[in-house]
């Protein structure tokens, strides 16, 4: 089939058992449900993190919840240019340090948040008034602060929160910019990558959840900018900080996708969604079930571990509350993460009962020059189970609104309904070959 010429192709059900041999691709192990956030995570190679603060890592409840939950942390405020350089040139990495021990003893991840941020600046650096003096301090604070950390951090956010919100798509006016330019973030990149090549250099920053928003378009035409030129960077962090006037957006997956179409990972940084009970369990649910079903999307970070230590504590954004029971948003991420594991390798191959049948059809979607979308509908059923079989070379490179599991090869996708309806779709890389898969479905 060529481009443009087939619009609609019909597979109807297959009665029986569908002889496949499935293995995860994006699950490195299987089995019984994992119990903690982390374990659930890391099935498809994953992590799940929360914002850490020194303080609190005397008190037993904390740490306890800490270390049974998470398999990363970030940090809250003690890497910050004003906990770790407060004076020009004296450097002071106490706080971060006890942080960093911690998870480090524990096997877990860090990020490091962040090296070049108009918050949080010491008033040292927000005063120097020539162009000379900010290049050689931000450079210096880079080298500094990563080479310090050289080889301990997954991710460090480089640069944070430089888009102004609203509609100008503007870079932000901080010391940084107004010295050197929208430049300033180029700087911090290449100066990043020399200072520790080991670890991923994330562009981080919050309203940029919306796939359509002004502020999201400004950072997805710097990204792609950066890429097209060999400019250092390597993720994006949707910091996905949600509330009921800034709600999940509809689009979220697609914005997801649309960073990771470019070439570099996503990591929801600093999630939180204020409310309570099922209505901020399913907002949850949609952002972890986003996450999943994006291949580059490869780690979640909640700000803070209970209610009351959040920087938005009055909301109760988070997944424990004050005495650190688990909330409904708490048992709604765990299944998702649980349900991104999908059929596991060797059992629960799909039967058709006898007399049911399921119908999929495939339909076109956007299309690019490297890629083009299908979406599938499925009637009959909503307990469906269906196989897309894509021609080598191409690759699925996105999904979304299904729950996927692969074989080994990568050609054949068992996609079965996450909850968001029995329509799904997924980004196909050409690789040169335009046709389209074959789909049958089967009730599950
Ligand atoms: O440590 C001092 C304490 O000594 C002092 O008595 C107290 C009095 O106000 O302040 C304490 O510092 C506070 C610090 O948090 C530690 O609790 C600061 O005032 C307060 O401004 C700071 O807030 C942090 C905020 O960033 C600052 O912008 C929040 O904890 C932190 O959660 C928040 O995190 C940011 C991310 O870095 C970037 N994205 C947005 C996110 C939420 O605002």
């Amino acid at each position: 089939m060529k481009r443009g010429v087939i619009r609609n192709a019909l597979a109807t059900g297959v009665a029986g058992v569908l002889a496949m041999g499935v293995a995860a691709a994006l699950s490195s192990s299987a089995g019984a449900a994992a119990s903690t956030l982390g374990e659930a995570a890391a099935q498809s190679g994953r992590y799940f993190g929360a914002a850490v603060a020194a303080n609190h890592l005397g008190e037993s409840q904390y740490v306890t919840v800490l270390n049974r939950e998470f398999n990363s942390v970030t940090p809250e405020n003690e890497m910050k240019w004003d906990a770790t350089e407060p004076s020009r040139g004296s450097f002071s990495f106490g706080n971060a340090d006890r942080i960093v021990s911690h998870a480090q003893g524990r096997g877990m991840k860090i990020r490091g948040h962040t090296l070049v941020w108009h918050s949080q600046l010491p008033g040292w650096v927000s005063g120097l008034s020539s162009a000379n003096d900010v290049r050689s301090a931000m450079n210096n604070h880079i080298n500094q602060v990563m080479g310090h950390y050289r080889g301990k951090i997954h991710s460090w956010d480089v640069v944070n929160e430089a888009f102004q919100d609203g509609s100008s798509g503007a870079r932000r006016q901080s010391v940084f910019q107004q010295r050197l330019g929208d430049g300033y973030i180029e700087e911090a990149f290449r100066t990043a990558r020399a200072a520790d090549s080991g670890a991923k250099l994330c562009y981080n920053d919050y309203n940029i959840d919306d796939a359509n928003a002004a502020k999201t378009r400004a950072v997805y035409n710097m990204v792609r900018d950066f890429k097209s030129r060999g400019v250092p960077i390597d993720c994006v962090g949707l910091q996905s900080h949600f509330n009921s006037q800034s709600p999940v957006p509809s689009n979220y997956q697609q914005n997801i996708q649309q960073f990771a179409a470019l070439g570099v990972d996503v990591q929801i940084t600093e999630l939180d969604i204020e409310g309570s009970g099922s209505a901020q369990a399913d907002n949850y649910r949609r952002v972890v079930q986003a996450c999943l079903a994006v291949s580059r999307c490869t780690g979640i970070t909640v700000w803070g571990i209970p209610d009351h230590y959040s920087w938005r504590s009055s909301g109760t954004p988070l997944l424990f509350d004050r005495n650190y029971n688990k909330k409904p948003a708490y048992d709604a991420v765990l299944a998702a993460l649980n349900g991104s594991t999908g059929n596991p390798p060797g059992g629960g191959d799909p039967t058709t009962p006898p007399g049911e049948s399921c119908t999929a059809t495939i339909s076109a979607g956007q299309q690019w020059s490297d890629r083009f979308n299908l979406s599938v509908a499925v009637s009959g059923t909503s307990n469906w189970v269906v196989t897309v079989r894509v021609q080598s070379p191409q690759k699925v490179i996105a999904t979304w609104n299904g729950s996927p599991t692969w074989d080994s090869s990568g050609n054949v996708m068992t996609m079965r309904p996450n909850g968001n309806g029995n329509t799904f779709g997924f980004t196909i890389q050409h690789n040169g070959n335009w046709n389209w898969p074959s789909v049958s479905c089967a009730v599950g």
